[in-house]
């Protein structure tokens, strides 16, 4: 690895930056309320077994292709092609999936900048800045931008110090904090009236439901958004990990903080719910469904939260520091995809890069924002719908069909010398030759 291009310092680092890109707005948002509108723990039985089952076999393709190229997703991706064909197509999916991480971006940075606003909106509270934090919490333009603007704000600022200062850094410090932020505000909402009828719609499985197409379809496209699969970033994060770590290992353990952060966030936000209704608030939506989507965490929660007094301004900053924090994490990793491809295929400097690109990625937010309507939803479509299980499904034919079984074998035994006699060796190679494009192919197809 050139010292110039950086790298995780320690097995870790990777973990940690992994995690924090895989566990955001998913885990914390998506992942409780999918749950609550799929049979509860049947959801969450299935979400357990897809995501290691497919999603944690496609996650080590990126992550293998990255490590084996030691560079951006585009330049990886060729190498691990031999024909011309084989490197336009290579071309092709890697920058289709730096494109998918910038749209991301683009959209996810507005959402995070209502979180951040929610947050500061205690504060102002407990100043007594009334108007200013009733104008924190009322959708306008102004507010929009300028918390998008603050959110890409520090997305770049952490970039622009590379990978070992930056990324790094900033994920081994935040990614603690989410945790301990979790299980405090689990444990306080444990102890509130409405709690336990919340646990048990959770964790009561509708077993009839499990074989339900969508609910299995929700819960694979689910595992393949926490883990930021399809979109260059494990690609890149794959490529700054040393040779002497063990991929097979460090990837599941990275799953595993997924899923386990998944859970534990149904804990935290399926109770409130049910705390929020023994206080007469509104938690199911006509069709008798509970209520999710933004009315779940800007009505719904903020409405317990005013109710629980001055305790509730807290545990509201709390709760939506919790989710800048998660997003935080996140955006770092898709703005990395954008600037790790430029800075090694243009020439350009990681600050120069990192800044130009998110000040573009900003300007398409703000046009987001003007468009809020019908926009927003439109680019998480394209990138989350669309972009992103294609290119996953790319990912694994190009391993699965394009590299050499042989090459693969040489690249993970490094750090594992182990591998080739183990469980993983006798079915992965399968895995992604045959099931994950299937099962992708057969996702997207049905979503359509
Ligand atoms: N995995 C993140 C989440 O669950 C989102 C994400 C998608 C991050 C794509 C990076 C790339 O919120």
């Amino acid at each position: 690895m050139s010292a110039s291009r950086g790298g995780f310092n320690s097995s870790i680092g990777f973990i940690m930056a992994a995690a924090g890109s895989a566990v955001g707005l998913g885990n914390i948002w998506g992942f409780p309320t999918q749950t609550a509108s799929n049979g509860g723990a049947a959801f969450v039985l299935v979400y357990l077994v897809l995501a290691f089952f497919l999603a944690y076999p496609a996650f080590m393709a990126e992550l293998l292709i990255g490590r084996y190229g030691q560079a951006n997703a585009v330049t990886s991706m060729q190498k691990v092609a031999r024909t011309s064909w084989q490197k336009r197509f290579g071309f092709a999916v890697g920058f289709g999936g730096v494109l998918c991480a910038a749209l991301i971006l683009s959209f996810y940075a507005i959402i995070a900048g209502w979180m951040m606003s929610y947050a500061v909106e205690p504060l102002a509270k407990l100043a007594s800045f009334t108007d200013e934090a009733k104008w924190l919490i009322t959708h306008t333009l102004p507010r929009n931008i300028l918390f998008t603007t603050l959110f890409i704000g520090l997305t770049i600022l952490i970039i622009r110090r590379g990978v070992e200062q930056g990324i790094e850094k900033w994920s081994k410090r935040l990614m603690p904090m989410l945790i301990i932020l979790l299980i405090l505000l689990i444990a306080y909402v444990f102890t509130l009236n409405g709690a336990q009828a919340g646990f048990a719609a959770y964790l009561n499985p509708d077993i009839s439901r499990v074989f339900d197409a969508d609910l299995l379809i929700s819960a694979l496209g689910q595992a393949f958004f926490s883990l930021s699969l399809g979109t260059s970033v494990m690609i890149i994060y794959g490529s700054y990990i040393a040779k002497k770590e063990n991929l097979v290992s460090l990837g599941a353990q990275v799953t595993l903080i997924d899923v386990s952060i998944a859970f534990l966030a149904g804990l935290l936000i399926i109770p409130a719910m049910y705390v929020a209704q023994a206080q007469g608030v509104a938690i199911f939506a006509e069709d008798g469904s509970l209520i999710s989507g933004s009315s779940l965490v800007f009505t719904v929660l903020p409405a317990l939260f005013l109710n629980m007094g001055a305790v509730g301004l807290f545990v509201a900053f709390g709760f939506f520091v919790l989710m800048t924090i998660a997003a935080l994490t996140s955006s770092i990793s898709m703005l990395e995809g954008p600037v790790s491809f430029v800075v090694e295929r243009h020439n350009i400097a990681r600050k120069k890069a990192t800044t130009y690109i998110g000040v573009a990625i900003l300007l398409l937010s703000i046009i987001i924002v003007i468009n809020l309507e019908w926009m927003l939803d439109f680019i998480a479509i394209l990138s989350t719908q669309y972009g992103q299980p294609l290119i996953a499904m790319f990912c694994c034919i190009f391993v699965g069909w394009i590299w050499h079984r042989n090459d693969i074998l040489t690249e993970i035994k490094q750090g594992n010398s182990e591998v080739e006699s183990s469980l993983f060796w006798k079915i992965w190679p399968w895995y992604v030759k045959f099931v994950c494009p299937t099962a992708i192919a057969l996702v997207f197809i049905h979503s359509l």
